[in-house]
Parts: structure tokens; sequence; C-alpha cells
């Protein structure tokens, strides 16, 4: 079922009106989302026009209408890929039998776990990115931060519609403690350190888009194999949605950057604070810390948690289905660098433990297409200044390198080298107050803050002067 049935009170595509229970229960929790919403949304922009895209249907083509909204007044919904055969289960012990349409009972705490852990970094940006609105650099940014929030609110949705389809009352219970938790609230803070540091400025939200969203991007991969249907399939919607969260931050840095080159060749040599712009050296330290973090987002580097998950089919390698490798992974070896007695060595795992690494590969390598973006731009300008991407064992607080003190290039250095030198490579007080003080709100149509460069073009097919959000 392709088509969306916008007639009920929560669109969806999954004939919720054939299910009373799941129906109301979802419509009940439908008020305390909304006041979530506005309680932990967006602040003061709730009663403005925003120019949003919504999903119309979940085929590959022509999925997304576009219209002003106001923010609380969005469809969100229940938007599954639709099945085209009957899908096996990918990998794992299970690997060649029927997928699960319902939760097998004996991975089902596992399973829940999974989706709540998930579930839980939607409304943790949502929150961590409350307050940006006030100091947007355009309107076009605006409207791009405002639907970046309702999307992670529909992603949110789709988890809270499987905690409530498929566990009976503890998902009940779980979906109202997704409203509950609070990021960086020190006494029932969000689940996963990254969702709960401060995005406060730009620089940060277009870093956060970057590399916590491709962190996303790589778990919804995984999860879009599962043996379990339903999540699978979830997952595969929200991959949709995911690409233009990335879309934002990495041509967000882009601009800045952009915006840095024109001022050190049209002010040469002088310091591009004295101009209003973003020196590069800060921008590459904001991406040393937001893509560090992010990578803790993977979990530990042998991990038997990991290994179940595989095991039991409910959380894959990303494009599993495509891969021409042994799904089962019993027989096969990682060869990674362990740090053990302070100093590094090359240590053979079982490939099933060694999952969460597999897919921060695939999660660095794509961040190496990101700087290659970013260098070309530096390259068009001729501007003497090349970005790179932190190494994975730099300022980790998860897994094996969070033992050891490591340099931006993954060198084992001690405590004191890395307080001589933390200062080059993370934000210091003296950088975010910089950032900081350029937040100053630019919203007049068509207009952009001084630092940084107008997109390339408008969203679909407006203007770059469009008006994308009514004031
Ligand atoms: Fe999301
Ligand atoms: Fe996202």
């Amino acid at each position: 079922m392709a088509t969306i049935d916008y007639e009920q009170k929560i669109p969806n595509n999954v004939d919720l009106k054939s299910d009373k229970k799941l129906q109301r229960a979802l419509e009940k929790w439908l008020p305390d989302y909304i006041e979530w919403w506005k309680d932990m949304g967006p602040t003061d922009f709730n009663e403005n026009d925003v120019y949003l895209r919504t999903a119309v249907s979940v085929d590959r083509d022509g999925w997304a209408d576009f219209g002003y909204v106001k923010m609380p007044e969005y469809r969100w919904g229940i938007f599954l890929t639709p099945t085209e055969k009957e899908r096996i289960v990918g990998f794992g012990d299970h690997f060649g039998s029927k997928a699960w349409h319902e939760v097998p009972g004996e991975y089902r705490n596992m399973l829940r776990r999974i989706i709540v852990t998930q579930a839980d970094t939607e409304p943790a940006s949502v929150e961590q990115q409350r307050m940006l609105g006030h100091t947007a650099p355009s309107l076009y940014d605006m409207r791009n931060l405002f639907q970046v929030n309702v999307e992670e609110g529909r992603h949110l949705w789709a988890m809270v519609y499987l905690l409530h389809g498929f566990f009976g009352r503890d998902g009940r219970e779980e979906a109202d403690e997704l409203l509950e938790r609070r990021s960086g609230n020190p006494d029932h803070p969000r689940i996963l350190g990254t969702f709960n540091e401060p995005c406060t400025d730009w620089l940060s939200f277009f870093c956060f888009t970057t590399y916590t969203d491709r962190d996303g991007k790589f778990q919804l991969l995984s999860l879009a194999e599962s043996g379990f249907d339903p999540l699978a399939r979830s997952c595969r919607f929200m991959l949709t949605e995911e690409a233009h969260h990335m879309f934002v931050g990495q041509t967000g840095l882009g601009r800045i950057i952009e915006r840095t080159c024109e001022l050190l060749k049209e002010h040469d040599g002088r310091d591009v604070r004295e101009l209003g712009g973003i020196p590069l050296e800060v921008v590459q330290k904001y991406i040393n810390f937001w893509n560090s973090s992010s990578n803790d987002l993977f979990g530990g580097e042998i991990s038997s948690n990991a290994s179940n998950f595989f095991a039991s089919g409910i959380k894959g390698r990303a494009y599993e289905e495509k891969l021409d490798t042994d799904h089962r992974a019993n027989e096969g070896i990682y060869t990674m660098e362990v740090f053990e007695n302070g100093r590094l060595t090359t240590k053979e795992v079982p490939l099933r433990n060694a999952m969460n690494e597999v897919l921060r590969d695939e999660y660095v390598s794509d961040n190496e297409k990101g700087i290659i973006y970013f260098n070309k731009i530096v390259e068009r300008h001729g501007v003497d200044f090349r970005f790179h991407l932190p190494h994975r064992r730099f300022n980790r607080k998860v897994g094996i390198y969070s033992e050891g003190w490591f340099s931006i290039d993954g060198t084992p250095i001690s405590e004191t080298e890395w307080l001589g030198k933390v200062g080059e490579w993370l934000p210091t007080q003296e950088d975010r107050d910089y950032v900081q003080s350029l937040m100053v709100p630019c919203l007049e149509p068509g207009k952009y803050a001084p630092w940084i460069a107008p997109p390339a073009k408008g969203i679909d097919g407006k203007g770059i002067d469009f008006e994308y959000v009514k004031l």
C-alpha cells in the first residue's frame, strides 16, 4: 500500500483503522506528543507558516508535497516502505528463513532496547536544536532547521508505532518515557552522550547534521536489513528523510567555508574574525568535536552485544542484502588495532564481535568524501588550507580508545601532551564565545548573515530569496 491515508487523525499507510486498539493507544499518545513539541520543540515559531515538505506517498518518486504549514499542525504519521516480495532474514543464525512480522519471543528485550535507543535520539535532537530559530542566518536556513525538526519528530512516531504495535504494555511505557527524558538534563538525560551535548550555534548545528545525522544514516541502514520486517520497512522510509538532513549539514558547512575563503581573498592576510567570518581552523575544530563524539555512537570496537544483534538477525551490516559475502559471518575475522597496556597492538577479532567497527568503517569512508567536498571549495579559492577528518581514535569516550590519549591523527600520546594540544584540536571557550557572538538573526527574505554564503539554489525550485518562513 503506497498511498498514505490522510483522512485519519494519524496519517498512515499501515491500515491503522482496522486495528482499533492500536489506533486508540496512538491517538492517546498524540496529545502528549504535541505537548512535548510545544514545551521542548522549536521555541516561539509554532504560530508561523513554514514552507515544509510532507510525505504524501511512500513511492520512490514524488513522495513530498511542499506548502506552508504551522509546525504543530504538521501531519506526523506512520509510513513504512511497502514490501515488494516475501522478505527473508538476510544474515545471522536465521539466514534464509522468513522475515518476522511479529516480535520473536526470545529476542523481545533486545529488539525493544534497540528500538528505544534509536527512538530516543529523535526527540533529543529536536531538544538540542530548539533555540536555533532565534539566531537563524536566513529564512532559508530557518526553514531547513524546522524541516529537520519535524522529520525527527516523525522518526519518533515511526519508532513509537513499533513500540505500541508490537510490545504491548512495556512498549507503551517506553513510548511515554521517550517524552520524559530531556537532552542535557543531568537527572533524566537522553540515552546516548552526543544527544546530551549542547547545540546552541549554527556551526554546531551544521556539524551535527553532517556527523550525527550521518551516524543516524548508518544505524538506519543496518536496521533496514533487520529480520523484523516492520522495523526494516520503517527504517527504509526514514532513510529517505535522513538524506535531506545530511544535505543541510554538508552544504551548510560548505557555505561557511565558502564565505571565509571569499573574505580571505578580498582582505588578504587579515584575520577573518575582524571581518565577521569564521576562521577555517575553528570550523575544523568543530568538525573534530562533533565527528569524534559521533564516532562513539557506534559503540565499542569489540562488542558481544553487536555480535548478538547480528546473530539474532536483528541488526545487520549496512547494505547487507547487496553484499557479496558470507551473510552468517560465523567464520570471518576482523583485524583491528587495540589499545592494551598503553600501546597499540594488532589483534584478530571474530567478525561478529567487530560489527560495530564494520559499520564505523562505512561511516568513516562516507565522512572522508565530505572532507573532499570541503577541500574542493578551498582549492577553488586558492586558499592554503586543507580540512582533514580526525582519526577514529581521537577524543573517544566509548570503546577501547577511550582508555588512552590520542592525537588528531591517532597516535598514542601522554595526558600531558594531550592537555598541551587540546586547544588546537577542539573548540576553546574563546572559539565558542566568538562563534556565539556571530549568532545574530538575519531574517529578511534573500538576506544572509555575513559569516555564511547563500546557497547555490533554493528549496523546491524556489529562489534563495523566497519567504520560506512567514514571520
Ligand atoms: Fe532521525
Ligand atoms: Fe536526521
